[in-house]
């Protein structure tokens, strides 16, 4: 997969960052940076191009997902976190991915299809990317989510689904409403922020 890997403190986790639909690999970088200028960054361009805008997995329509390509693609994902981390010598278990809309739709496959792919995870705005298949555990797990109540992609029905299915994962999640709709808000960022500082 096309990405940028910068190399930080070692001892700090790494930030697995994944754009939004016509995102780059540049897009969170100042994101990460803000939460934490010491640690290390993998920063993903989506497959996937959509009449040119980058995606990590195929959609049907707006909020309408390609479950194979998303179950594809996810896995993609986990293999390719596995070879980066021998390729860049980091610690495979101390990922953080911070996502933006579908970039945190895969990081939420991610958790959904492949135990123990992710620590921790920042996800901003995201869906709920599969129902009504059986979730593996991930005990030991933190999720951040940052919402927005005018969101006119995500509900908050939709918001609280996830929080509900991630929780019977055995995932301890945080989550954020702030007023705005689904770009991002420098409030949700500072929240973001503190629930990182927090955990690590
Ligand atoms: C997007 O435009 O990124 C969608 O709202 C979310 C998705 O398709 O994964």
């Amino acid at each position: 997969m096309k990405h940028i890997f910068i190399k930080k403190d070692q001892a700090k986790p790494v930030f697995l960052l994944l754009h939004g639909t016509g995102g780059t690999e540049r897009d969170l970088i100042p994101i990460a940076e803000h939460i934490d200028k010491d640690a290390s960054i993998l920063s993903l361009r989506g497959n996937i191009s959509e009449n040119g805008m980058a995606r990590f997995f195929k959609r049907l329509q707006e909020g309408i997902f390609d479950e194979v390509s998303l179950v594809e693609e996810t896995a993609v994902l986990h293999h390719f976190i596995d070879e980066a981390a021998k390729e860049y010598d980091f610690d495979r278990d101390e990922i953080i991915a911070l996502g933006y809309s579908n970039g945190a739709n895969i990081a939420g496959s991610l958790l959904m299809h492949h135990p123990n792919s992710l620590k921790k995870a920042i996800l901003l705005h995201p869906m709920v990317p599969r129902r009504g298949i059986h979730y593996p555990k991930q005990l030991g797990t933190s999720v951040f989510i940052g919402a927005g109540t005018n969101d006119p992609l995500v509900s908050r029905q939709e918001t609280e689904e996830l929080v509900t299915l991630l929780k019977a994962q055995g995932i301890e999640v945080d989550t954020v409403f702030t007023n705005h709709g689904h770009a991002l808000s420098n409030e949700e960022i500072e929240a973001a922020n503190i629930w990182y500082h927090k955990k690590i």
